[in-house]
């Protein structure tokens, strides 16, 4: 067929986007939705989606693919095993993390991943960076001409001995995060608390993997969101804290939020589906539990689900941090591995959506509408993607999956295409999964099978993030802090 106008067609399926749910054609030329409508012509390729739900691709934006942890571990995934893993779960784009270590050079840390990535992806992907050390290169040459280059968000660590900011340090990155455009993502956790209890258990000889569920206590989570919050309110700049776990982390964003502050937050599957308990496991069996923070109780359970519902957290990544249940990730002293070695981390970018789609949709906790939401569009809104990517719209990327509603999936690790070896839900029955992936036109997944090369992913300059574009547009009332401040310094000269 030569004289169709699309390479692509999908036809009769039923379309949500984060707002709207109707029954029409998708046609698709050149990568791009260029058609939507009712009776489109017949593609090159034609796909029946009747009975089906076609949603945008999932956007992933925190995960962690073939980077070195704090304590020095490589990731079990590298940009090909995390991008085949990511496409079969229906998500077509991610934004794992480029992670400078201290005394690395910026540029050259961005150069290396780039390089892995073109190399092996198979989705479009982005990066955020990691700062671990701000120095004055970074901060009055690197960000900057980084942020350019469409990198324009980075993550700092209030915790880990290795790769933590002290609060002056945020301070100074938060104001070039202002300065030049970008968006300052905060691993919330207060170190010093963790280290302290931690310590003591060791003491006891209280090792297991469940002491870091201890150790990583509720408090630790909501004191650093709360210094996080300050910190921001102070810069009137807005922030987005990651993977928030604990009832009162949720309490802290709900409030900033009622009080105007831009404070934004993620949380993820681990938070939904898994409990402290399950860390307590025979052996050190529970490190396949361990990331941080650490999955909590029913009652903080419910509040992120609250939270995802009420807007209060307005993401639902992964956090895939990918690390095998042996020596090279969860046990790197084998039988003497503490709490305290664990590589942290659960994996969760292939389940990540199929696990939300069955039991926030079809179990009747959130609507359509809000699941593209939290999987697609606010991760578009919120890291300078919209509307290329994150919606189903004409002149958006064809990224689409084509949902069975019916189908039923036992996850096992044997079906997962990452290369962890291991599954925190393995065995959970869960309905609904995506069946067929479109990646920017091109049949990605179809009959359980990889359509795409490797390398064939794009790197995704991004704009400026939407929290940003909101905050130079209508300032914050209520961050008085910073303007009364810097203007009595500018008044002294
Ligand atoms: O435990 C986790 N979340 N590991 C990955 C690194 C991070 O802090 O996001
Ligand atoms: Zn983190
Ligand atoms: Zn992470």
């Amino acid at each position: 067929m030569t004289d169709t106008p699309f390479d692509l067609t999908i036809r009769n399926g039923r379309i949500s986007t984060a707002s709207d749910t109707f029954h029409a054609d998708i046609g698709v030329r050149d990568g791009v939705i260029a058609a939507l409508g009712p009776g489109l012509p017949p593609g090159r390729r034609d796909i029946d989606a009747a009975g089906r739900w076609v949603l945008p691709g999932g956007i992933d934006s925190h995960c962690h693919v073939e980077q070195l942890s704090g304590m020095g571990i490589m990731c079990a995934d590298d940009f090909y095993s995390a991008t085949v893993s990511a496409a079969f779960g229906g998500t077509t784009c991610i934004i794992p993390f480029a992670a400078q270590h201290r005394g690395d050079k910026l540029p050259d840390v961005v150069a290396d991943y780039a390089r892995r990535a073109a190399e092996k992806a198979v989705i479009d992907y982005g990066f955020h960076l990691i700062l671990s050390d701000p120095t004055e290169q970074v901060l009055q040459r690197d960000l900057p001409e980084l942020i350019k280059n469409g990198i324009t968000s980075f993550k700092v660590f209030m915790t880990y001995d290795r790769m933590k900011l002290d609060d002056y340090q945020l301070l100074d990155v938060l104001e070039v995060a202002d300065r030049e455009g970008a968006l300052v993502m905060v691993h919330a956790e207060n170190n010093d608390m963790i280290r302290w209890v931690a310590r003591r258990l060791v003491e006891r000889g209280m090792t297991a993997p469940k002491y870091h569920a201890v150790a990583h206590t509720p408090l630790a989570e909501s004191e650093a969101t709360h210094r996080a919050v300050a910190l921001a309110r102070m810069m009137d700049v807005p922030i987005l804290i990651v993977h928030v776990a604990g009832l009162e982390a949720v309490q802290v964003v709900h409030s900033s939020q009622a009080l105007g502050l831009p404070i934004h937050a993620e949380s993820c599957p681990q938070y939904l589906f898994l409990e402290a308990g399950d860390i307590d496991l025979p052996g050190l069996e529970g490190a396949k539990y361990c990331c941080s923070p650490p999955p909590r109780d029913a009652a903080s359970q419910q509040a992120v689900w609250q939270g995802l519902t009420d807007g209060t957290l307005q993401l639902y990544s992964s956090d895939h941090a990918p690390y095998r249940y042996d020596a090279s990730g969860k046990l790197p002293k084998g039988d003497q591995t503490t709490f305290k070695d664990v590589a942290n981390g659960v994996p969760g970018l292939e389940v990540r959506m199929p696990l939300l789609f069955s039991e926030g949709v079809l179990a009747g906790r959130i609507s359509i509408e809000r699941f593209v939401a939290l999987t697609a569009t606010n991760h578009a809104r919120t890291y300078g993607l919209y509307p290329r990517k994150g919606t189903i719209a004409v002149g958006a990327d064809a990224d689409l999956a084509i949902w069975n509603p019916e189908r039923a999936v036992t996850i096992s690790t044997r079906m997962l295409h990452d290369n962890v070896g291991y599954t925190p839900y393995e065995g959970k029955t869960v309905r609904g999964w995506p069946e067929v992936v479109v990646s920017r036109g091109r049949v990605a997944v179809e009959d359980g099978e990889l359509k795409v090369e490797r390398g064939s992913g794009r790197f995704l300059q991004r704009g400026t993030p939407e929290p940003v574009l909101r905050q130079r547009l209508n300032g914050n009332p209520n961050a008085l802090v910073r303007k009364y401040f810097t203007n009595s310094l500018s008044r002294q000269g």
